[in-house]
């Protein structure tokens, strides 16, 4: 076939996969090139503006490094992150909400004792966090989960930001004890902008989005027989939690990390200065087959 226009090329590019023989990859081909056609029809870009989109991708592309991901940026920050995670993760009422990994996370983080206390030098209001890692199939305690948690300074860096430091900080890996329990001391974090200064910052700055989120915790949650919990929780009251630049914020997910007056901590620890406190517990879910329902071919 030829002559090509614009109300008959799209059947034509589709037409080109029909022989495709994995069935995932053709469902896969068909829609993007429907959906990318449909976009340009409904655009209608001029050619620089075409060209312009292909050298912002180019762009952000060249951004990539092994420390930087610019396109993981760009998706998060598009929402189509959370959309992922959103269809990936449709687990039954009652279990943990999931939300966003980001850039942060550093593989085999340092191995910490239950109660330990990660801070490192870090200056900041002492946290102390606890709670029970729980089975959604039966709502019993999961001992021996691995339990990674990460989050950001005072300040709102994370350690990977800071050239200074040399020792990993703020993040450490738990084991649950014998009742499925975790414990540690840390200190509050603090709202970030996520990084700006690459295509993704372009873009928000272009539609004056802010690139702030609001303060939290992440946690990383292992344990044989369920689905891995990537999450976070979030600190109530911070002024970013309805404008999240990544899109990832959930009702389930926002925590009263309590005010404390200086005493003894729950651990039986003295704090003679004011502190925090967030007990809260995590529900996994049993492990199923990784494929949605809905996308199966
Ligand atoms: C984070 O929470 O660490 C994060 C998530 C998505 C993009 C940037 C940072
Ligand atoms: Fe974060």
């Amino acid at each position: 076939m030829r002559d090509f226009d614009e109300n008959n090329i799209t059947a034509a590019v589709i037409d080109r996969y029909k022989d495709t023989p994995d069935p995932r990859l053709k469902k896969i081909m068909t829609s993007l090139v429907q959906h990318m056609h449909d976009f340009v029809r409904d655009v209608e870009p001029t050619e620089a503006e075409w060209a312009q989109a292909i050298d912002y991708l180019t762009r952000t592309g060249k951004l990539c490094t092994d420390k930087r991901q610019e396109f993981i940026l760009l998706s998060d920050t598009l929402g189509v992150s959370m959309l992922v995670d959103a269809i990936n993760h449709r687990f039954a009422p009652g279990t943990t909400e999931s939300t966003v990994m980001g850039p942060f996370y550093v593989q085999n983080p340092p191995e910490a004792e239950f109660g330990a206390d990660i801070r490192g030098g870090a200056k900041g209001e002492p946290l102390f966090m606890e709670g029970t890692i729980l089975s959604g199939d039966d709502g019993q305690p999961v001992a021996n989960a691995i339990v990674d948690v990460w989050h950001s300074d005072a300040e709102g860096f994370y350690d990977v930001q800071l050239p200074e430091l040399d020792e990993p900080t703020l993040r450490a890996r738990f084991h649950t004890d014998a009742e499925g329990r975790y414990r540690f001391w840390t200190i509050m974090p603090r709202y970030y902008p996520i990084p700006y200064d690459g295509t993704v910052g372009e873009m928000l700055k272009a539609s004056l989005r802010h690139p702030y989120r609001p303060a939290h915790v992440h946690f990383m949650i292992i344990a044989e027989g369920h689905e891995t919990l990537v999450t976070h929780v979030f600190v109530d009251g911070d002024q970013y939690l309805d404008s999240d630049a990544v899109f990832a914020v959930k009702n389930s997910l926002i925590r009263d990390f309590t005010r404390e007056a200086p005493g003894v901590a729950p651990d039986g620890k003295k704090v003679d200065e004011p502190w925090r406190k967030l007990q809260t517990d995590f529900v996994l879910s049993r492990a199923r087959a990784s494929v949605p329902q809905s996308v199966k071919a």
